[in-house]
């Protein structure tokens, strides 16, 4: 199975498709003005889950046979478009981690299926995967998980794209900076190791090394759920700043609906491996037609 490291540092033998829109229309002489053809991309699926199982066998007795599943993801199906933000909450244990597991292709699903602009995610396998790669990052909750203790912040952020040739070593340090720029640290703490960072700082250098490979998209699974308040603002803001400078989808997970408030376009609430309310983020915050959404929402810590 591949693991989470190995999935960041993404695909380097890929070259980047350079063709513009107004390049591509000229090529093959569409007529349709290019404000028409950005809307139709934009309008298309980014990424579409249809019928997604991804179910755990436990084992019983001595001859260790199946005897029932865990459904982590039971019959979970939504798709979200280029540049959206989609809340995903549920209380722990509702498959929200596995649902974004199974998208990244580190857990098997049982069935369904996982598009990304268009092809079969499941079935992709060469250049194709190592692309999916790097269009699909993903921030975990635990910085001090993800980031080598023994890598500086500089091999932290360039490494992947070193070894697979997208950079030069001595665009190394420029590279690095601009990314440390980007998610608001100053460019000498690429000199700097993992614990000489605040938890804050950490996921911040988290995000910079999920930007390395300008990714379409990126999963957030409770990418801020172990900050304070404050930090946690702070980091919402910037992916929200990141988001609308590079054009990102975010997958945002979160066991608290509080924290996707003011960031999520739609919202999908799972319960027990399955959705059970969806909408636009206003619809299903301001006007939840399910009880466990209302517990949820009431469950938020407000200041009065
Ligand atoms: N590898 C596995 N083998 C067996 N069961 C698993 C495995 N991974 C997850 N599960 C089970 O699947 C269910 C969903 O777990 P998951 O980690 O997806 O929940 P979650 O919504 O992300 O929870 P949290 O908010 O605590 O992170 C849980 O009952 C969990 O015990
Ligand atoms: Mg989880």
């Amino acid at each position: 199975m591949t693991n989470a490291s190995d999935f960041i540092k993404g695909n380097p033998d890929m070259t980047e498709d350079t063709l513009s829109l107004e390049e591509a229309a000229a090529r093959i002489k569409v007529k349709a003005p290019i404000s028409s053809i950005q809307q139709s991309v934009a309008e298309k699926p980014l990424l579409e889950v249809d019928g997604l199982n991804t179910w755990f066998p436990i084992k019983k007795g001595i001859f260790a046979r199946t005897a029932g599943y865990v459904k982590a993801v039971n019959g979970v199906s939504f798709s979200m478009k280029a540049g959206e933000t989609l809340g995903v909450v549920g209380e722990s244990g509702c498959g929200k981690s596995t649902l974004s597991r199974t998208i990244l292709r580190l857990e098997k699903a049982h069935s369904g299926t996982v598009r990304f602009m268009g092809e079969d995610v499941f079935s992709m396998k060469g250049q194709q995967l190592q692309q999916y790669r790097r269009d699909m990052q993903v921030v975990f909750q635990d910085p001090h998980a993800t980031l080598n203790p023994r890598h500086s912040i500089l091999d932290i952020l360039t490494e992947g794209m070193l070894v697979h040739g997208l950079i030069k070593p001595g665009e190394a340090q420029d590279v690095a900076a601009q990314l440390l720029q980007d998610v608001g640290l100053q460019p000498d703490a690429m000199h700097r190791y993992p614990h000489a960072f605040s938890g804050g700082q950490r996921q911040r250098i988290c995000i910079a090394r999920a930007l390395a490979l300008k990714p379409k998209m990126i999963i957030c699974d409770e990418a801020v759920s172990a900050l304070d308040l404050s930090i946690r603002a702070q980091v919402l803001n910037l992916l929200m700043e990141l988001k609308d400078k590079y054009g990102l989808a975010y997958l945002f997970i979160t066991h608290d609906i509080g924290v996707v408030e003011h960031i999520a376009d739609n919202i999908i609430v799972m319960y027990k491996g399955e959705i059970v309310e969806r909408g636009t983020a206003t619809d299903v915050l301001l006007n939840p037609q399910e009880a466990y959404t209302q517990r949820l929402i009431a469950a938020v810590p407000r200041v009065g």
